[in-house]
C-alpha cells in the first residue's frame, strides 16, 4: 500500500504528525517537492521535532527516508538539519538519501528571493519565507540550475564561480549587493565531502525497493491552495506539492500509488499574503492562533486564522483525488460555543460560487456564505475513539465529510503523537 500525503489547504495542516503516525507502516518515506520553506512539527511525549527538508519518517529507526529529484536542497540548511537529527540519537547513515537530480538552493536564490519580495509593491508581495525556493525552482525550469549531482563533479567550484557572476547581474539590478564569488567558493568547498555520503541516484533506490514490495510513503510539503498550478496564484509556492507532484518529484507512475491522504485542519490558516475569504480579524481569530499554536514552524510568523472553508476542501478533493482525511486539531475548536462552516461565496449580485474561482479578483467582490453549528464546549484531547466525541463533534466532522467527499481516515485531537485516532485507514 503506497500513499500519498498532501496538505489541503495553504499549509501546516499537521502534516508533519500524521507522517510520523503512518511511518510506522511504511518502509520508505519520500519528499517529493518544496524546500526548507517546509516546517513539520512531530511532538513525542514532552519532545518537539520540528523538521523542514528531511523526512519526518526520520524519528523512526529503520525507515529509509529519501530527498526525491523534485525537492530544492538547501545544502547549508541540509546540514544543519543533519546534525540536529544526529544529536537527537536518531541515525542516518544507510538511511537518508538524497537524489543527484535533486536541484540546490544556492546563497543566491536566497539573495534574489529576499531582493525581488522587497522589490514588490505593496499588494504585490507574496510574503514568502525568504529561502530562495522561488528562484531556485526558476534555475531549475530555466535550465540553469544546480543539481545535487553537481557537487560530485570536478569542476564544481569554477560552475559556483560562474553562477554567482551571473545572479549578481539579477542582484544588482533589484538593488541589492552583489555576492564575491570567492567567498561563495570558500563557502561551499567543504560541503562536497559533507553531502558526498548520502548523495545517490534515488530512481535506481526507489524502483529497487518497490520491486522488492517496500511500502512507501510520499510526504507532501506545503498544500493545494500554494501549488503553483492549482493555488491562489500569483500567492504560492513554487512547487506542485499536490498528489500529482509525487510522482514526477520521485520518478514513480501513478500506478505506483495506491492512495491518497488528505491532510486537513478543523478551521484555515495561512501564513504569508493572498486572499482567505473565512479569515478572521476579530477576537474568534485570535482565540484560534491562541488555541492552536499558529505561529509558523519555519518563519515563526503568526498565521492568519479563520473558519473551515468547504470550498476549497472540496477543491482539494477533486485535484488530489483524496481517499481519506486525516482530520487535525480538532481539539482546538473546543472552546467555541458556534462553529462555522463556509460553503460558499457571495457575490454582491447574489451569485454564489461553490468551487473555488481560478480568478482571484473575484474573490475581492465576495463574502464567505456559512452554515453555523453549536460547538460541544469540552475538551476533546484525551479522547481516543471516534464514538466517545462529543455529539456536536461528530456532527461537524460529518457535515464537513457530506460537503467534501472522501472518508475520515485519521482523526488528530492534539498535538503529541498518542493523540491521534485511527478511525478507517
Ligand atoms: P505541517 O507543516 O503540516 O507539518 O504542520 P506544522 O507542523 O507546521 O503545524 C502544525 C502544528 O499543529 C504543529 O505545531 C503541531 O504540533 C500542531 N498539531 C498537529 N496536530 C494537532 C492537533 O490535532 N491538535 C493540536 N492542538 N495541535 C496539533
Ligand atoms: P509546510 O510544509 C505554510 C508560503 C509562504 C508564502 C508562499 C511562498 O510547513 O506546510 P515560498 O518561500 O515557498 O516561496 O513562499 O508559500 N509557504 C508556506 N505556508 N506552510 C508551508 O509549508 C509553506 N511553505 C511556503 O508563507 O506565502
Ligand atoms: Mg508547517
Amino acid at each position: 500500500m503506497n500513499t500519498v500525503l498532501v496538505g489541503a489547504q495553504w499549509g501546516d495542516e499537521g502534516k508533519g504528525k500524521v507522517i510520523d503516525f503512518l511511518t510506522e507502516e511504511a518502509d520508505v518515506v519520500v519528499r517529493f517537492q518544496g524546500g526548507s520553506n517546509a516546517g513539520h512539527t512531530v511532538v513525542v511525549g514532552d519532545r518537539k521535532y520540528v523538521l523542514h527538508l528531511v523526512p519526518s519518517g526520520i524519528l523512526h529507526e529503520g525507515k529509509h527516508c529519501v530527498i526525491g529529484n523534485g525537492v530544492v536542497m538547501d545544502p547549508f540548511d541540509l546540514m544543519r538539519e543533519l546534525e540536529q537529527v544526529e544529536s537527537w540519537g536518531f541515525t542516518l547513515k544507510g538511511r537518508f538519501h538524497i537524489s543527484e537530480r535533486a536541484h540546490m538552493v544556492m546563497q543566491w536564490h536566497r539573495a534574489i528571493d529576499k531582493a525581488e519580495e522587497a522589490a514588490r509593491a505593496e499588494g504585490a508581495k507574496i510574503g514568502t519565507t525568504g529561502r530562495g525556493i522561488g528562484p531556485a525552482y526558476a534555475a531549475k525550469v530555466g535550465r540553469y540550475g544546480m543539481r545535487v549531482g553537481d557537487i560530485l563533479k570536478p569542476d564544481f567550484l569554477d560552475l559556483v564561480r560562474r553562477q554567482v557572476a551571473e545572479a549578481n547581474r539579477t542582484i544588482t539590478a533589484l538593488g541589492a549587493l552583489p555576492l564575491d564569488p570567492e567567498e561563495m567558493v570558500k563557502l561551499y568547498a567543504p560541503m562536497v565531502q559533507a553531502l558526498m555520503p548520502y548523495v545517490t541516484d534515488t530512481i535506481e533506490f526507489i524502483h529497487d525497493k518497490l520491486e522488492k514490495g517496500a511500502t512507501f510513503l510520499f510526504e507532501g510539503a506545503q498544500a493545494t491552495m500554494l501549488d503553483i498550478d492549482f493555488g491562489t496564484y500569483p500567492f504560492v509556492t513554487s512547487s506542485n506539492p499536490t498528489a500529482g507532484g509525487a510522482c514526477t518529484g520521485s520518478g514513480v507512475s501513478p500506478r505506483a500509488i495506491d492512495r491518497v491522504i488528505g491532510v486537513l485542519k478543523l478551521y484555515t490558516t495561512r501564513v504569508g499574503e493572498g486572499p482567505f475569504p473565512t479569515e478572521l480579524l476579530d477576537d474568534d481569530g485570535e482565540t484560534l492562533r491562541k488555541r492552536g499554536g499558529e505561529f509558523g514552524a519555519t518563519t515563526g510568523r503568526p498565521r492568519r486564522c479563520g473558519w473551515f472553508d468547504a470550498v476549497i476542501a472540496r477543491y482539494a478533493q477533486r485535484v488530489n483525488g483524496v481517499d481519506f482525511w486525516a482530520m487535525t486539531k480538532l481539539d482546538v475548536l473546543d472552546a467555541f460555543p458556534v462553529v462555522k462552516i463556509c460553503t460558499g461565496y457571495r457575490r454582491k449580485d447574489g451569485f454564489v460560487y461553490t468551487t473555488f474561482p481560478a480568478d482571484l479578483e473575484v474573490l475581492k467582490w465576495c463574502e464567505p456564505v456559512y452554515e453555523e453549528m453549536p460547538g460541544w464546549q469540552c475538551e476533546t484531547s484525551h479522547i481516543t475513539s471516534y464514538d466517545a466525541l462529543p455529539e456536536n463533534a461528530k456532527k461537524y466532522i460529518s457535515r464537513i465529510l457530506e460537503l467534501v467527499g472522501g472518508k475520515l481516515g485519521v482523526l488528530s485531537v492534539g498535538p503529541a503523537r498518542e493523540t491521534t485516532l485511527r478511525i478507517s485507514i
